[in-house]
């Protein structure tokens, strides 16, 4: 994947996606755009907050030609948002955990007032190995501190190349002590602000299992907002090692990218020290031959975790076991053309909301995995750096606070 679209104007990128519409025939041009669709029991809280976000009952339209395609989506989120997409200025904070690990966190300042007058703080936790460097977390920082938001970013352990670990070990799918840490340091910095909790996939489960495994979590926020994520990796991993030869290429990837990062920070993950402390999880043959998720999970994430199965180690991670726990206003997103999340891991988001009457559920037609580029009716077929995702956020986030001020 070594095409860059730096300097790339959008008349020749809407010539690309001619060429990448030809490749991907099968892409849906004939699917029409439509409204999300939206699972919820039925309170009146929830049905006030759907009403103050038109995004939710109007359609979404990507762009044309390449819009609705939820790879071309998938593929280009990350690169794409290069050509002009913003860059928030922050502060990075840190902290020590338990085992000398160093958490990192940036907070990003409001650059207006809140409509509502009030201080509000969106905690966000990134997905799978990136940081509040990774462009669609830029995009949206921005987009949120414009609309009088400060925003707090979670880097997840050995997700910023540059930062030295100061203990053997990164982040994993399951482990919610950073993300707690950073929401203890915000209630301490900013003791009068009220918090959202956000998830980008993979820290769309990690927030749901942070919040599903204790009410003390929960009281802390004034809703959660759970993006594109599984569910339950054990359920996932079948749709990740099947014949779809997609699906497979994505997760060759996300490993090629988890191996750069290990590689990345090789001296202290394993080490003299790293083989002392985890010395069933250091056998580098092995994890940097690895061509899946699951073969570095299984011969390095999960013992390094300390789980003495896969199954045990994924079942453990996965939020969909404490789910029900859950009691305070959250909103779960998926696009039904996700091709990471399968239509069957989703089930469990709508399950929840059947029986939980602050949630609500929307499953967009298109999207893409955390894609979801707009058609702006002036350049139809270009792509503007702000998403329709960015947007969704910041109005739930918007309804709530409304909503909460009415009562
Ligand atoms: C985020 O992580 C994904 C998966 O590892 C990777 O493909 C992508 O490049 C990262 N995104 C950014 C913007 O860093
Ligand atoms: C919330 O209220 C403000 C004014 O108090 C209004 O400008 C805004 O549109 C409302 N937003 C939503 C999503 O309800």
């Amino acid at each position: 994947m070594g095409i860059t679209f730096d300097n790339m104007s959008p008349t020749i990128f809407a010539v690309g996606a001619v060429i990448l519409y030809l490749l991907f025939r099968f892409l849906n041009l004939a699917s029409y755009t439509a409204s999300p669709l939206l699972f919820f029991k039925g309170s009146q809280i929830v049905q006030g907050i759907i009403k103050a976000c038109p995004l939710l009952t109007e359609p979404y339209i990507p762009p044309l030609l390449w819009g609705k395609s939820g790879h071309i989506q998938t593929v280009i989120y990350a690169k794409l948002g290069r050509i002009k997409s913003p860059f928030p200025s922050g502060q990075r904070l840190s902290s020590v955990m338990p085992d000398g690990a160093t958490m990192t966190f940036d907070v990003f300042e409001p650059l207006a007032e809140h409509s509502s007058g009030g201080d509000y703080t969106m905690c966000v936790c990134p997905g799978i190995a990136n940081s509040s460097e990774s462009v669609y977390i830029r995009t949206f920082v921005d987009h949120a501190q414009r609309n009088g938001y400060r925003v707090a970013v979670l880097n997840h352990l050995g997700a910023l190349k540059n930062i030295k670990l100061t203990a053997p070990r990164i982040f994993s799918y399951g482990e919610t002590d950073e993300y707690a840490r950073m929401i203890e340091e915000i209630e301490r910095v900013f003791p009068n602000s009220k918090l959202l909790s956000i998830g980008f996939s993979m820290g769309g489960n990690l927030i749901c299992k942070y919040l599903g495994d204790s009410i003390e979590h929960q009281r802390k926020f004034i809703c959660a907002m759970s993006i594109c994520q599984g569910y339950d990796a054990m359920a996932a991993m079948p749709h990740f090692t099947g014949w779809d030869l997609l699906l497979r290429f994505y997760n060759w990837a996300m490993t090629q990218n988890l191996k750069k990062l290990l590689n990345a920070h090789r001296d202290v993950l394993f080490g003299a020290h790293a083989k002392s402390l985890y010395p069933t999880a250091c056998d580098t043959e092995k994890i940097f031959w690895a061509t899946a998720l699951s073969e570095i999970d299984e011969v390095y994430t999960r013992r390094r975790a300390g789980f003495s199965s896969l199954e045990e180690f994924y079942t453990k991670s996965s939020c969909r076991y404490v789910l029900n726990n859950i009691d305070m206003p959250i909103f779960f997103l998926n696009a039904e053309d996700d091709p990471l999340i399968h239509k069957d891991l989703w089930h469990y988001a709508k399950e929840y909301v059947m029986t939980h009457e602050k949630a609500v559920l929307a499953v967009t037609k298109h999207g893409g995995h955390l894609g979801f580029f707009e058609c702006e009716p002036s350049h139809p077929y270009a792509m503007h750096p702000l998403t329709w995702l960015d947007k969704v956020i910041v109005q739930y986030g918007d309804a709530v606070i409304n909503s909460s001020k009415g009562e």
